[in-house]
C-alpha cells in the first residue's frame, strides 16, 4: 500500500490510518486541553513547515442535512464549499482554535495533513485557525490564550485583517480564494477618494 508506504515514511502510525486507533504513532496525543474540553498535543519538538499529522477525509454532509446531525457531529463540522461541510476525523476534530496558530492544514484529496506553522515544542498544544476555512457567522469566546488573540472570534474568513487573510489564502478551500479573488477586484474598483 502506496498510502501505508508514505506515512510510515513520516512517522505515523499506519494503524491510526486504518481507524484503529486515532493515537498517531510518536508524533502527536489527544488530552485535556488547557483551553476548552480535549486538545492535540505535540509528543515531539517539529520544525517549522514540518508534517505534524495526517488524517483521512470526512463524510461531506450539505448544509441542509446538517441539522439531522447528533450534537457531536455538529460540534465537528469544517466548512469545505459554499453549501458543503466535512465531518472531521479524530484526533485532528480535537483541535482546538488558536488565533496564532502553530499548524496550518491542507486539504489534500485524499487526507488533510496538518503542517506545523512555526516551530513546535514537545509538549505543546496544537492550534489551528478555525477561520482559515469559516465561511458562516457563528461566533465564539476564544480561551487561546495569544496576545493576538481577538477575544471573540466570528467564523468568517474575511473578518480576518487583509495582512492574515493573504497569509492563509493558499491554504483556504477554492470556494473562499475565488470569494477573495472577487472582493479584491471590487476593492481595485473602488476609487480611494
Ligand atoms: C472541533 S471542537 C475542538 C475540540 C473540543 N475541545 C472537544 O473537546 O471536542 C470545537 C469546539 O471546541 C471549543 N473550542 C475550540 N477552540 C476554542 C477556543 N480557542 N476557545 C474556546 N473554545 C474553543 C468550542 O466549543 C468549539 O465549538
Ligand atoms: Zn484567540
Amino acid at each position: 500500500m502506496i498510502h501505508s508506504k508514505i506515512l510510515k515514511n513520516v512517522g505515523i502510525d499506519v494503524n491510526y490510518m486504518n481507524n484503529k486507533s486515532y493515537q498517531i504513532g510518536s508524533e502527536v496525543t489527544v488530552k485535556e486541553s488547557l483551553v476548552q474540553g480535549k486538545g492535540v498535543f505535540a509528543l515531539r519538538d517539529f520544525k517549522k513547515d514540518e508534517l505534524v499529522y495526517v488524517v483521512p477525509r470526512g463524510r461531506f454532509v450539505k448544509k441542509s442535512e446538517v441539522k439531522g446531525l447528533s450534537e457531536y457531529e455538529k460540534e465537528h463540522l469544517d466548512r469545505v464549499d459554499v453549501d458543503t461541510y466535512e465531518l472531521m476525523q479524530e484526533p485532528a476534530c480535537f483541535i482546538n482554535h488558536s488565533c496564532e496558530p502553530n499548524i496550518i492544514e491542507k486539504l489534500m484529496p485524499k487526507g488533510i495533513e496538518g503542517y506545523a506553522f512555526r516551530n513546535i515544542k514537545n509538549g505543546e498544544e496544537v492550534g489551528v485557525d478555525y477561520r482559515v476555512r469559516g465561511f458562516d457567522d457563528w461566533k465564539m469566546n476564544c480561551k487561546c490564550g495569544s496576545k493576538f488573540c481577538t477575544g471573540i472570534v466570528i467564523g468568517n474568513f474575511f473578518t480576518l485583517s487583509l495582512k492574515l487573510q493573504k497569509k492563509y489564502l493558499p491554504f483556504a478551500p477554492k470556494f473562499i480564494q475565488e470569494e477573495f479573488e472577487k472582493k479584491k477586484k471590487a476593492r481595485c474598483k473602488t476609487p480611494r477618494f
